[in-house]
Formats: C-alpha cells, sequence, structure tokens
C-alpha cells in the first residue's frame, strides 16, 4: 500500500494556479526527488502533501497514522534568541529522555546538545534539523533543498547520510534538490515539477524525456549521463555521488553542473553560502 496518494492537486495563490493537476503516490522505502525551477512550486508540493497548504481542488490519502518527518526550506531563527541545540530539539513537543541524543548521535552530532543554535555552522544546521525530523521516527521524509548553503563534500557526505538513514528506518523520503550529482545517482524516482508534473519515472526515463531537457537546457545531457544511476544493483549508496571509478569518464562534473543551471542563477553554486 502507498504512504501517501496525492490526486489532481491544484493550489492557487490569488488567481494563480502554482499547481495544477498534480497527481503522486509514494511507496514504502523509495527515494524520490523533486526537480523544477525556481518557482515551480517544489516547496508548495511538499507542504501541500504535509497538510499545512490548503488546496484548491484534489484529495490527498495518506496512510493511516503515517509518520512524517519534515525539514523545510526555510527556518527563519531569530539570531538574538538564545536557544542551544536540545531545547530546539524538544519544540514543539518534548519528547522521551535520550532521544535527543540518539538522534544527534545518529546525524554525527554526539554531545551538541548545549551548543547554541546560532554558532552552529551551515553543516551543522542541516545536520539538527535533520535529527528533529528523526524524532518523529518518520516513515516518510520530507526534505526541501536540505543541502543548501553546504559545500560539496558536505553535500556528498549528507547525501550519504541519508542514504544511511533510509536504509536502516526504512523510511522513503522525498525531497527537493537542484543538485543532478542527487538526482541522478541518489534517487530510485524522479519528478519534473513546473507547476505540473512535466514528467516522473527512473532518473534514465527523466534525463531522456524531452520536457526535462526543455526545462534543465542543452548542457544537462552530458551531466545526466554522467551521473546516471543503474538500477538493476542494490541501493549501497556508500558510493560518494558521481566519483567513484564506475561514474569517473574523466569530465569535469562542475562544469557540467555550471552549463545545468544557467537558468537558475539563485541556486548557483557560487551563489551558496559556505558559512
Ligand atoms: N504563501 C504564498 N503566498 C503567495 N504566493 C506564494 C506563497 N507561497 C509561494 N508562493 C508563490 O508560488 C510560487 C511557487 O513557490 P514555491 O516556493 O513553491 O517554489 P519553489 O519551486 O519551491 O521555488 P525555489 O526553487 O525558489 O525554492 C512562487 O511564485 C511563489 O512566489
Ligand atoms: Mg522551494
Amino acid at each position: 500500500m502507498s504512504l501517501l496518494d496525492a490526486q489532481s492537486l491544484t493550489v492557487r495563490f490569488g488567481g494563480d494556479a502554482v499547481l495544477e493537476d498534480v497527481s503522486l503516490s509514494l511507496e514504502p522505502g523509495e527515494i524520490v526527488t523533486v526537480v523544477g525551477p525556481n518557482g515551480s512550486g517544489k516547496s508548495t508540493l511538499l507542504r501541500a502533501l504535509l497538510g499545512i497548504q490548503p488546496l484548491a481542488s484534489g484529495r490527498i490519502t495518506r496512510k493511516t497514522g503515517l509518520r512524517l518527518g519534515y525539514v523545510p526550506q526555510k527556518l527563519h531563527i531569530d539570531r538574538g534568541l538564545p536557544l542551544t541545540v536540545r531545547r530546539f530539539l524538544s519544540l514543539p513537543h518534548g519528547h522521551a529522555a535520550g532521544e535527543a541524543a540518539r538522534v544527534l548521535a545518529r546525524v554525527g552530532m554526539a554531545g551538541m546538545e548545549a551548543r547554541q543554535l546560532v554558532g552552529l555552522s551551515g553543516g551543522q544546521m542541516q545536520r539538527v534539523l535533520l535529527a528533529r525530523a528523526l524524532l518523529a521516527r518518520p516513515e516518510l521524509l520530507i526534505l526541501d533543498e536540505p543541502t543548501q548553503g553546504l559545500d560539496q563534500p558536505g553535500e556528498a557526505a549528507f547525501y550519504k547520510l541519508i542514504e544511511e538513514v533510509r536504509t536502516e528506518m526504512g523510511c522513503a523520503i522525498l525531497m527537493v534538490s537542484h543538485d543532478l550529482h542527487v538526482v541522478m545517482s541518489a534517487s530510485d524516482r524522479v519528478i519534473c515539477l513546473n507547476h505540473h508534473v512535466c514528467c516522473q519515472g527512473t532518473p534514465h526515463v527523466v534525463s531522456n524525456a524531452p520536457e526535462y531537457r526543455a526545462l534543465f537546457g542543452v548542457g544537462t545531457r552530458g551531466a545526466l549521463a554522467l551521473y546516471q544511476h543503474d538500477h538493476d544493483h542494490a541501493h549501497d549508496h556508500a558510493h560518494d555521488h558521481g566519483h567513484g571509478p564506475g561514474h569517473d569518464t574523466g569530465h569535469d562534473p562542475d562544469h557540467d553542473r555550471g552549463q545545468d543551471h544557467d537558468h537558475d542563477p539563485e541556486h548557483g553554486h557560487g551563489a551558496r553560502d559556505h558559512a
């Protein structure tokens, strides 16, 4: 049985349909990545699936008692507010003693409970956000651009962590990413969104779809070929995302990625915050 099934979702802001007739379903244990240009409705779709974004029309069916974990794209934290990691993890609901320590250890942040949130690096903050989502012991983890602000090694480490969490907890993961490494190497399925679902399927199918090419430009093909994920093998993603022996064709992945993101200056890697 599907964890979640969405049928013909439409979301409007004012008169504008930001999502129109979007249907998708999520199966236990799969990793699904949503890709699409800025403003195409990706975050709105995740919020709709979470039930925190009202629908103009459509229907969402969730498995009874479905446990969800969510890492939002933006979290506004008052930098003047003293807030420890421990306190942050206990909001808005408290949790059993030891749970914070358990999830912090799982994300590589053991013993960091007393640290101030504002003093964390970008990578540490993303790990704390993931830890907070894991407190719910989710069956479905929803991550909206979880590696924003991370440099490339940080990004690769974070996706390895996500993969491990999926394997250990058996949870499904739905995430938004602008990173083609991830889309091609760490996803079971890709959904290409531009207010409606342009195409969806395995990375192989999507990367060859004309709708995807139209959105992501002609430079995409080389990168997609480079990072294509072989779906015949088991999901042992302990390997890196694109630099392993099976993927190394001698191309410069950054070069390819740079071309692919021409349409998308806000998400260009040069503009990232490496704090
Ligand atoms: N609460 C809101 N009120 C009005 N308009 C909104 C609201 N939330 C989102 N929008 C608009 O809906 C559109 C889609 O926004 P959304 O945040 O879902 O895009 P996105 O695909 O996640 O973009 P990005 O890649 O920049 O994160 C945008 O035009 C945005 O301005
Ligand atoms: Mg977004």
